[in-house]
């Protein structure tokens, strides 16, 4: 006794190092009797014998336990039913089979018919019902692949993980095949599965007669089974491999299957625990243009038209009477005889579900344009298209074939059709008619247009006229320099930039309604607006004095226009007119930062992660500017409020250049134009108008601090007027605390190593002498890679100082977000 337990607790042991686990098997020990049921370990499946709607005839099958009405997903002896109500067992024998006896019968009525070489081990062999819905035989030792499993055997359920498709090595060719009826889960008249002629498909056939087919795979999906239906809702794969091409389903849920039902029929079903029932989210074939040859040959199906059928172009019925009484099965002819090569020609259709690949052959090295003379070269081609979804490859028809249309949101695909000389030139002669219409069209919109101008003309001199000389000189000067093409054009003409009239942007800004106004800052104020497009931009109305000309200010933005980088906002256009001088850039959704990082609440939203990759987007985005970029930009005024989030939460630093605009184009010197932000200028600038790449890299530093601790550096001043967050994160790092800086919004999941890191990085930013701090490239370098960090030394406190500029008297200045820019007195 003792050593029959010690047995079984190490046979369970064995067992359970490998996939299976032997409880709920079946087994030599355990034989599976009329009424015994097999349970999953989770509980999701069960198995045992059953009895199908009406039937008296016992079956052994799987179904979902948890589920009331019973749902058998798999049949192990569909074709062979035990006759007897109450004495059906199901017993494994010395080879590993699996068979169903009629009571003491010694033949089974079914058996997975499988023979294990060299089953010594007869008695660790069972079969084990997974969580999976797969029942897999397991013998305890081999690893990897099960010996034996019922998804190998789909009767007419596939389940998440279950293949439908080919294994070109043995040959199986996984595939559904209906219940005869819902009494009768024999073999019954529907199958589910891939074909592979020509191309691969799946298709629905009854017997050998195809119902429905999917429509080749495009790279990407079938082209026939359109995407809005698919999306999201279930999830399956194509895989194309050396010895295996199938496509399985994923287990987005459990509860989730297709089913091919005995009345031709497809369905994906999902269980709604809520409603208790099986919710339908795709079937096919779904209308009559699903069923297969509706149209016959050469016949196109549209279910929005009626009739629904019609003749490809160059076709017509081939049976007038049988065409027009509705048999179109006969399908269409061509109406005159092909002169091979002589004028032939193709015509487009659009959104087309591709014809059956079965006459089709696939060459995936060529191109769409070889593909268009391989197919005209060969007089029997009908007609080609590309194989897949990236206009690569060729796929070619040679004779018969029937489509259908979709409607644009459905998908499909364009086909090229062969039509013959006349047709293609009837084509032309309704497209020439065609453009005639439109021509009258264009006449009189030109005379309208050439009207309204005069008028905008008149207009424009009058009102010029009535605000005296000057304001016409202006007017005129922008009339003239304005190119007929509205763009803005650098002198080799290879940059254009939008120019908006200022009445599209009123329109579009509501006339600069304070409702839009998204802020302000020293160069001016922001507001959102919408174009009639419906596209969402950013209007920067540029504050007057920046005593600049026009053409001067437009050559600038056209150099600022051409910087381009993932990390800076876009600059879409401009607007010079009158005095009004604004910037038009694409809308940022999420805001500025400050907006997220300072708000209690909002700054939760921020993990670590986003954090770091703002800040190294950040500092992407000013190396850009320092180095790679043509002009070399020292931004002079980075901050959180000009670091703009974008739908996906990038960083995008605006507000770049604006030095350049505002007339300060040096890169590297002294300014008497201080443009910058308390609490992120250098101390040398701030005091001695001194600037560099430097003190950019002051301004980030200060940045990075303010984002892993989630407040202002100036923000200190309301708690402690000597204290700010530079002298904050100086002292704790010195007392080797720093991680007392990381924002308690921050949470706890973050890496303590790399937090510090980058607290360091940012200390080093902010040193004192611009000769410590590291360049932008050695800061990213540092954030983003295993090197050795030096120490920092003691930070510049900026903030406790008053900036003071020898000869300087403070034009406009404010303690809070704004920019300020100092002035020197003349
Ligand atoms: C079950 O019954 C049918 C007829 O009702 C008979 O043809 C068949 O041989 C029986 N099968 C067994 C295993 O007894
Ligand atoms: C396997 O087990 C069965 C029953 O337990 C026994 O009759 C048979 O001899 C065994 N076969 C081998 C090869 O050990
Ligand atoms: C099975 O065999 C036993 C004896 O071996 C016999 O008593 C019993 O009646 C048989 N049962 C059936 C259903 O044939
Ligand atoms: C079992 O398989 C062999 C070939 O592997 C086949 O010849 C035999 O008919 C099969 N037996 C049953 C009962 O299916
Ligand atoms: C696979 O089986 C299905 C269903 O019986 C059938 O329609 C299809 O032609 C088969 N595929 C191949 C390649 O034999
Ligand atoms: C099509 O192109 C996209 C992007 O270029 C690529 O990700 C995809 O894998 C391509 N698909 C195929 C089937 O080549
Ligand atoms: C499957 O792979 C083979 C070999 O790589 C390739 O020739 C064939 O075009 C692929 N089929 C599809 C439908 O992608
Ligand atoms: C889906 O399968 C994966 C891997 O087999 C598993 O980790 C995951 O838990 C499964 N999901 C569901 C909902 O069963
Ligand atoms: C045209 O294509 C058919 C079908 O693939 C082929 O049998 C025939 O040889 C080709 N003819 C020419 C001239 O290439």
């Amino acid at each position: 006794m003792v050593s029959l337990i010690a047995l079984l607790i190490l046979h369970v042991f064995f067992v359970n190092q490998y996939l299976c686990y032997a409880a709920d098997t079946i087994s030599h020990n355990k034989i599976l009797r009329d009424g015994d049921i097999v349970v999953s370990n989770g509980g999701i499946y069960a198995l045992g014998f059953f009895s199908p709607g009406k039937s008296k005839l016992r079956y052994v099958g799987i179904w979902y336990n948890k589920i009331q009405e019973q749902t058998v997903v798999w049949v192990a002896n569909r074709n062979n039913p035990v006759n007897d109500s109450s004495s059906g067992v199901a017993k494994v024998d010395e080879r590993g089979n699996l068979g169903i006896f009629n009571g003491n019968a010694s033949t089974p009525v079914w058996t997975t018919n499988i023979s294990i070489p060299n089953s010594d081990k007869n008695s660790s062999l069972f079969y084990k019902l997974l969580d999976s819905g797969n029942l897999v035989l397991c013998d305890g030792k081999s690893k990897g692949d099960f010996l034996w499993q019922s998804f190998d055997f789909p009767t007419d359920t596939r389940l998440p993980g279950m293949k439908i498709g080919l294994n070109l090595k043995s040959g199986t060719n996984w595939s559904l095949t209906s219940w005869k009826s819902r009494d009768d889960p024999s073999t019954g008249d529907f199958t589910y599965g891939m074909v592979r002629t020509g191309s691969l498909e799946v298709v629905i056939k009854k017997w050998q007669q195809k119902i429905w087919r999917t429509g080749p795979w495009n790279g990407q999906e079938w082209n026939g089974i359109s995407k809005v239906l698919t999306d999201n809702i279930f999830t399956s794969s194509f895989v194309n491999g050396t010895d295996e091409i199938y496509t399985i389903g994923h287990n987005t849920s459990l509860f989730f299957m297709l089913h091919m039902d005995e009345s031709g029929i497809a369905r994906r079903s999902m269980w709604l625990e809520a409603t208790h029932e099986w919710s339908i989210v795709w079937s096919a074939p779904k209308d009559d243009c699903d069923h297969y040859g509706k149209c016959g040959v050469f016949g196109s199906c549209n279910s929005n038209n009626a009739p629904i059928c019609s003749c490809l172009p160059g076709y017509e019925p081939k049976s007038p009477t049988g065409w027009y009484s509705k048999d179109r099965s006969q399908g269409c002819v061509r109406k005159r005889e092909l002169f091979c090569g002589k004028g032939d020609g193709f015509l487009k259709l659009a959104n087309m579900k591709l014809p059956d690949t079965s006459n089709a052959r696939v060459d995936m090295s060529l191109g769409i344009k070889d593909c268009e003379i391989e197919c005209k070269n060969n007089c029997s081609c009908t007609g080609y298209t590309s194989a897949d979804v990236n206009r690569s490859g060729c796929m070619a028809w040679f004779g018969d074939f029937d489509i259908r249309e979709f409607t644009q949101d459905e998908g499909g695909q364009d086909l090229f059709v062969r039509v013959d000389e006349i047709e293609l030139e009837s084509k032309r002669h309704s497209k020439g008619s065609f453009t005639k219409k439109k021509l009258v069209l264009l006449c009189v919109f030109i005379v309208v247009g050439m009207l309204t101008l005069i008028f905008t003309f008149y207009y424009f001199f009058k009102r010029a006229k009535r605000r005296g000389l000057a304001r016409k000189k202006r007017v005129r000067e922008l009339l003239f320099d304005l190119p007929s093409s509205n763009t803005v054009e650098e002198t080799n003409g290879t940059f254009k930039l939008p120019i908006f009239d200022l009445n599209s942007i009123m329109i579009a800004t509501d006339n600069l309604s304070p409702i839009n106004k998204l802020g302000s800052g020293g160069f001016g104020s922001v507001y959102k607006g919408k174009l009639s497009g419906g596209r969402e931009i950013a209007v920067k109305r540029l504050s007057k004095n920046s005593g600049q000309g026009i053409i001067e200010f437009k050559n600038e933005v056209v150099l600022i226009a051409k910087l381009q980088h993932r990390n800076l906002v876009q600059i879409l256009g401009c607007c010079v007119e009158e005095d009004e001088k604004m910037l038009v850039y694409e809308f940022m959704p999420n805001k500025s930062l400050d907006f997220l990082l300072f708000d209690p609440t909002r700054s939760t939203s921020l993990d670590w992660g986003l954090r770091r990759d703002i800040i190294l987007g950040i500092a992407r985005g000013v190396l850009y500017l320092h180095q790679d970029s043509r002009l070399r930009i020292v931004h002079r005024d980075l901050k959180a409020s000009n670091v703009l989030l974008d739908a996906e939460m990038n960083p995008k630093i605006s507000d770049f250049g604006m030095a350049r605009i505002f007339g300060g184009n040096q890169t590297q010197g002294k300014t008497n134009r201080v443009v910058g932000t308390f609490g992120y200028m250098s101390p040398e600038y701030a005091m001695d108008g001194l600037f560099s790449i430097k003190s950019d890299v002051f301004s980030f530093g200060v940045l990075s601090l303010e984002i892993i601790s989630g407040r202002k550096n100036s923000g200190f001043y309301c708690e402690d007027p000597s204290m700010n967050l530079i002298k904050h994160a100086w002292e704790l790092w010195r007392d080797g605390r720093p991680l007392e800086l990381v924002d308690s919004a921050i949470g706890t999941s973050f890496l303590e190593q790399e937090v510090v890191k980058f607290i360091q990085v940012g200390i080093l930013c902010v040193q004192e002498n611009a000769n410590d701090r590291p360049t932008m490239s050695s800061a990213l370098l540092m954030l983003s890679n295993e090197t050795t960090i030096p120490n920092p030394a003691q930070p510049a406190f900026i903030l406790t100082r008053i900036p003071i500029h020898p000869n300087s008297s403070y034009s406009s200045t404010s303690v809070n977000e704004m920019s300020t820019t100092i002035v020197e007195g003349r």
